[in-house]
């Protein structure tokens, strides 16, 4: 038999068509790649996490002089709020970057492994993670669910 994955996403002009709470939550993310320690990529990420209590949690990346130890800005953030705030799950990440001396004008999508973080923090909390990804301008992508970014993810609910 064949199957077929599909999913659907929205895709905005810019910032300005985002709810309130949305765009703050994406300019949470720009801002937050001053936050990045990034010296050998050049490479700013900055990530925006609004909590089920409706706060905001930034997270930025952070990399080490020996590179794969180095850390994205989504996992950054999912750690972090999953150390700080264990009872509160993510309604909605935010998702952008800056490159040194380089305009921002079109969307990053989040690496493999911070796929599977994103999907281990929706299965642990049984809650979907919208996800908005956008540079510091330009067009804004919508996702209802990060589960969208990880087809056939591994689910951890088979080593119970
Ligand atoms: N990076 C992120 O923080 N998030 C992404 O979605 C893609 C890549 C970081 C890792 C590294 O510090 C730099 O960007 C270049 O890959």
């Amino acid at each position: 038999m064949q199957h077929k994955f599909e999913f659907e996403y929205e895709e905005l002009a810019d910032i300005t068509l985002l709810s309130i709470e949305d765009k703050e939550l994406l300019e949470a993310a720009q801002k937050a790649t001053q936050n990045a320690y990034a010296p050998y990529s050049n490479f700013l990420v900055g990530a925006a996490a609004r909590l089920s209590n409706n706060s905001i949690a930034i997270g930025a990346n952070q990399e080490s002089a020996s590179f794969p130890v180095g850390v994205c800005a989504e996992r950054a953030l999912l750690n972090s709020v999953g150390s700080q705030f264990p009872d509160l799950s993510i309604t909605t990440m935010a998702i952008s970057y800056q490159p040194i001396g380089k305009d921002a004008n079109e969307p990053i999508s989040p690496c493999g492994m911070c796929r599977q973080s994103l999907l281990d923090f929706e299965n642990r909390y049984g809650a979907p993670i919208k996800i908005i990804l956008s540079g510091m301008k330009g067009r804004v992508m919508v996702l209802k669910t990060a589960s969208h970014l990880l087809p056939f993810g591994f689910d951890g609910a088979i080593l119970k």
